[in-house]
Parts: structure tokens; C-alpha cells; sequence
């Protein structure tokens, strides 16, 4: 692994800026946004336990397509606090967790520190170049490139979660292939910049007025499986929802995409 450069706070706006805030405000929530677990409200086990779960389902989609080969190590883009690479820690050697933001990175090595062969890892840069050719047995990411606001960008990461793929490795991807009109006004994230710009302080549009600065993004099954195939990747299936499971699919439809190279 290459050191990935981190800007410091006062460098950051955009996308890393929404989520750095998010991260210090209500981190749980942000990621999983289950009913009455607003400000701070989730039960940190329980938490945790969704994680469990959706690793096991990963592990298990992959295992019915014999995949992966080896068992050395995982990269989650995209981890949070690490809800998903601290459940799929006891499968590989080594698990790396990435994201954008330092202060779920931070949270993700405060509530893992019981797992030491976990990585955590703040990366701003719109590629995996931090990252080696083949050096992951198994590349995740859930819930993730649908809030990544630039369609060439979750290309180009798409792109690189296959290069960075080992062969014979796994590379398991969610995304919206559509999202339904109604739901792409978002007026919460609309109102949230707009406030911002008039120097409203995040804290307040987001505890105070319910307001949400994420964008939410889809990208047509045919332009996914097209970058996976740039970086060296083919998807060999295609799941609706999260893996089966159908109580997270929203409005959007939403795919689950397995490769190997
Ligand atoms: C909804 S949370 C999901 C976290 C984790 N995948 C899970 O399921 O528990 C989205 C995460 O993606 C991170 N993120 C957003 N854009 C990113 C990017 N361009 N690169 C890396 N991480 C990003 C956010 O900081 C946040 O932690």
C-alpha cells in the first residue's frame, strides 16, 4: 500500500466536507438511517449486528460462485465506522477499510481496536492508486457510489475496485441502476447547501432543521458492468437489492453486482 495524501480540514469542501461533518454529528445514523435512530439513537450492538449480517451475505454469494480463491486479504471503499470490514475480518488475514472521511475513519479505529489485523485507511483521491494491481482477494462496497455526486468519478471507482482485484478475487458492488423522478429533487440537500452558502452552521440545518447534505446517485447496470470491464474485471452476477435482502431496497432499484477477474 502507498500513503494516500489527507488534506487538512480547512483544505476540504464538497462531498468530504458533508461527510466529515456527518461523521462528527450523528455517524450511525449516516450510514444507516433506521427509524427513531436519529441523533445518536442506535443501539451500538445492534449496529454492529447489520454488519454481521451483511457480511455474511457477502461471504455467501460469493461462496455459491466458488469465489474468493484466496483468502489473504479485503478492501471495503467506502467503510464508516467499519460495520461491515470488523464482521469480515475474521475471514481474511488482512482487512482494509477506506473512506473519504477522517472522522468515521477515526470513529472505525475507536470500535474496532478489539480486531488488529483491521486497516483503516482516509483516502480523498477519486482512485485507488494508494492501492497495488491484484492485492485484494476480496474488494466491497455497500451504500456507497450511490452519494458519490460525479458519475465519471464512481466510473473511475468502479474501474479500480476491479484493478486492484487478485485473480480469482471478489469484487461485490451495490448501486441504483435508476431512481425514480420524485426522488431525484432531493429538497433537504437542496435546502442544506443553500443554507450553507449563507454561512448557516451544519449542526444546526442538519439537528435543527432535519435538513441532509447527501446527494443520492444512479448509474445504468450497462455503464457499471462497462467500468468493471475497463479495470480488468467481469461480473459474472447480478442481484437485485442488497443481496437478497429485501428490506433495504428503497424506491430505487437497486443492484448488487459480483466480478472476478
Ligand atoms: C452510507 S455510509 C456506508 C458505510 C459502510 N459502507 C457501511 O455500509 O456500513 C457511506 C460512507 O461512504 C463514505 N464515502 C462517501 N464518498 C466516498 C468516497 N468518494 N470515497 C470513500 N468513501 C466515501 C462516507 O464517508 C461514508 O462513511
Amino acid at each position: 500500500m502507498r500513503c494516500a495524501y489527507s488534506p487538512r480540514v480547512s483544505e476540504m469542501d464538497g462531498p468530504r466536507r458533508d461527510w466529515e461533518a456527518l461523521g462528527e454529528i450523528d455517524p450511525l445514523y449516516a450510514i444507516l438511517s433506521a427509524p427513531d435512530a436519529k441523533h445518536g439513537a442506535w443501539d451500538v450492538a445492534a449496529f454492529l449486528a447489520t454488519g454481521e449480517t451483511d457480511a455474511g451475505r457477502i461471504m455467501a454469494a460469493c461462496g455459491s460462485l466458488r469465489l474468493p480463491a484466496g483468502r489473504e486479504a479485503s478492501l471495503e471503499l467506502g467503510c464508516g465506522v467499519g460495520r461491515i470490514t470488523r464482521a469480515l475480518s475474521p475471514s481474511f488475514r488482512r482487512c482494509v477499510g477506506v473512506d473519504i472521511s477522517a472522522a468515521m475513519i477515526q470513529r472505525a479505529r475507536e470500535m474496532n481496536a478489539d480486531r488488529p489485523n483491521c486497516e483503516w485507511v482516509v483516502n480523498d483521491a477519486p482512485d485507488l492508486a494508494a492501492f497495488d494491481d491484484g492485492e485484494f482477494d476480496l474488494v466491497v462496497s455497500f451504500i456507497v457510489l450511490q452519494h458519490v455526486p460525479d458519475r465519471a468519478v464512481i466510473s473511475s471507482y468502479l474501474r479500480e475496485m476491479a484493478r486492484i482485484l487478485a485473480p480469482g478475487g471478489a469484487l461485490v458492488v451495490q448501486m441504483p441502476a435508476s431512481m425514480p423522478l420524485r426522488q431525484r429533487i432531493q429538497w433537504r440537500r437542496r435546502a442544506y447547501h443553500a443554507l450553507r452558502r449563507t454561512g448557516a452552521p451544519e449542526r444546526v440545518l442538519y439537528e435543527g432543521l432535519g435538513l441532509d447534505p447527501i446527494r443520492m446517485n444512479w448509474l445504468p447496470r450497462r455503464d457499471v458492468e462497462a467500468a468493471i470491464r475497463l479495470g480488468g474485471a467481469d461480473v459474472v452476477d447480478v442481484q437485485d437489492g442488497w443481496l437478497g435482502d429485501g428490506s433495504r431496497v428503497g424506491r430505487e432499484q437497486n443492484l448488487t453486482y459480483i466480478a472476478t477477474r
